[in-house]
């Protein structure tokens, strides 16, 4: 290769690797649901009764403490294109910020009737909805608090496995969230529920990354 050449040739690998890394970049930021930590109480306990009603456990008549709330949304890939059959994973505190985990050693209060952790899949047009209760905040430590949230893990073969969590808009203790206040504002936007008209629902959608063939 000449000396012209091989300075072409540089020249044009640089920026392809520069335009390929601003598009994935970008399209990770303004596309793509973010990323979060598992955390320390993904279910352990045995559950039967995993469906998307979390505000009854299946055998009990009673219902679970706290707000009912209802979210839906759906799920999509990169391109914009629903997603059917995607296994979302949930599970979050109860009313009180109390875990169903053996882990989870402080003194709120359970609520035998919080069914704590749900599996569903996604529909037609990649529509998915579940029933529960507002997540309680619960403290990290001496200091600090988890705002309300809920964790979730979405996974089908051929798109990128997905765990993250889901805040809920204009919370007051979102912007004391360690976790949350990391994001920035574009990625916090694509992590928080949206309020509907009617009160207690909510609407999330997912978009994970589709692994081209
Ligand atoms: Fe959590």
């Amino acid at each position: 290769m000449s000396h012209n050449s091989r300075r072409h040739f540089m020249k044009n690998l640089a920026a392809s690797t520069l335009a390929g890394a601003f598009a994935s970049s970008a399209q990770a930021q303004i596309i793509l649901t973010p990323r979060e930590m598992e955390g320390p109480y993904y279910p352990i306990t045995v559950q039967k009764d995993k469906d998307a009603d979390l505000t009854r456990v299946a055998g009990k008549t009673g219902v679970a403490q706290g707000t009912h709330i209802e979210i839906a949304g759906q799920v999509f890939d990169q391109n914009m294109t629903p997603v059917e059959g995607v296994t979302l994973d949930l599970w979050q505190a109860n009313a009180f910020g109390k875990y169903h985990h053996p882990h989870d050693t402080s003194e709120a209060p359970v609520d035998e009737h919080f069914q704590a952790w749900a599996i569903i899949q996604s529909g037609k047009q990649g529509r998915f909805r579940f029933k529960t209760v507002f997540p309680g905040a619960y403290p990290l430590n001496a200091r600090s608090q988890r705002t309300p949230h809920i964790h979730l893990k979405a996974t089908k073969r051929g798109y990128d496995s997905l765990l993250t969590q889901l805040y809920f808009p204009d919370h007051p203790l979102n912007q004391q969230d360690g976790l949350f206040r990391r994001k920035s504002v574009q990625e916090q936007a694509l992590m928080t529920v949206r309020q509907t008209e009617q009160e207690n629902h909510y609407l999330y959608n997912l978009i994970l990354h589709k692994i081209p063939l």
